[in-house]
């Protein structure tokens, strides 16, 4: 099916972005993006990526807005191979107008390609005109980005990564709603607004040069374990320990690699230093870096708003959001960004 004449199909999906409190950092299969390991993490609750897509029979390319402004060309790029997979899995030739948009600064460096995937995965399909059971839309998602599916589900999510080698037993389950236990993540926003090497080649620098690669895969099937337990358990200690234990071993194993990948600024490691002040005064929090600059860092809700006051008088820190666990992604009828 190529689309009538004059066809339009459109659907809106919107996804919070997740946070990695077990990190994924390598791959066991490029093409299919299967990662090394399982990881564990938590769906944030606001902030969020909603996308819309048309399919249009009048487009004879596809078309992409980010933020209502033209996407950069390597985000066109990456969001038309994806598209490509839709319509091949669908069997039509229709191009797409996508349009997406973040609730908070694209230019904070926070933008997210887990919400980015799991919204346009659920929007693209929807308006292909499909409902996709919920393992086909995760392996479409995770094709994306492998830290997409994740964003599927709200709360706390373990993704398995499955052994065989078609990927079809890698996926996200739920460890725990986002109802289940209340607790803040801090986002304390600092530094280069973009990075300056993306995650998937970072990723593979660590995987082909890094001598601590080995041990580092060793390492993570056990602090799932221990994270999953003590989330179920409603354990802080225990989730806050083995989560900046996850995230150091994370950047030790990239600090090895060859150039090594340093993701932080002063500015971070001012901001783990004020967090383990906080930790050595009475106050428990922990904090998680990804392939960025920003930190952040696990609370109890009511220690919130004096780590707050005192992350935002880090010098260099622009800002700090205050998140809480939130849910999976779903299909809305609003426009992109509302
Ligand atoms: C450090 O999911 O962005 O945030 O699969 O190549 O798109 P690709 O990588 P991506 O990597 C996320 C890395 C991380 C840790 C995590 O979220 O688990």
């Amino acid at each position: 099916m190529g689309g009538r004449p004059g066809e339009m199909r459109t659907a809106s999906a919107d996804a919070r972005t997740n946070i990695a409190l077990v990190k994924y950092w390598g791959k066991r299969d490029r093409a299919l993006n299967l990662p090394a390991t399982g990881s564990l993490s938590l769906t944030l609750s606001s902030l969020r990526t909603t996308t819309r897509v048309t399919f249009d029979e009048t487009l004879d390319r596809d078309e992409m807005d980010l933020d209502g402004q033209e996407a950069p060309p390597a985000v066109a790029q990456r969001t038309g191979r994806f598209l490509d997979l839709v319509r091949r899995k669908v069997g039509i030739t229709m191009h797409a107008r996508v349009e997406s948009a973040n609730n908070f600064p694209t230019a904070s460096g926070l933008a997210s390609s887990a919400s980015g995937f799991a919204a346009l995965a659920l929007a693209a399909t929807r308006a292909a005109g499909i409902e996709m059971d919920f393992p086909s839309l995760a392996t479409l998602a995770r094709l994306g980005s492998g830290s997409a599916p994740r964003s599927l589900l709200g709360g706390f999510v373990e993704m398995r990564p499955g052994a065989l080698p078609d990927g079809s037993d890698c996926l996200p389950v739920q460890v725990a709603p986002e109802t289940h236990w209340d607790i803040a993540i801090l986002v304390a926003v600092n530094g280069a607004a973009t990075k300056e090497i993306g995650s998937t080649t970072a990723m593979e620098l660590t995987r082909l040069t890094s001598p601590y690669y080995r041990e580092w895969l060793r390492s993570v099937p056990g602090d799932i374990e221990v994270a999953r337990q003590a989330v179920l358990a409603r354990d802080f200690s225990a989730l806050g320990q083995v989560a900046e234990s996850s995230c150091f071993r994370m950047h030790a194993v990239a600090l090895g690699a060859t150039p090594p990948l340093l993701f932080w600024t002063g500015v971070t490691v001012d901001v783990v230093r004020k967090v383990w002040e906080f930790r050595r005064n009475g106050l428990e929090a922990y904090v998680t870096i990804d392939a960025g600059p920003h930190v952040k860092v696990l609370a109890r809700p009511q220690d919130a708003e004096e780590l707050l006051r005192g992350i935002a008088a880090v010098p260099g820190v622009t800002r700090v959001l205050v998140e809480r666990p939130g849910p999976g992604a779903r299909i809305t009828d609003g426009r992109a960004g509302q």
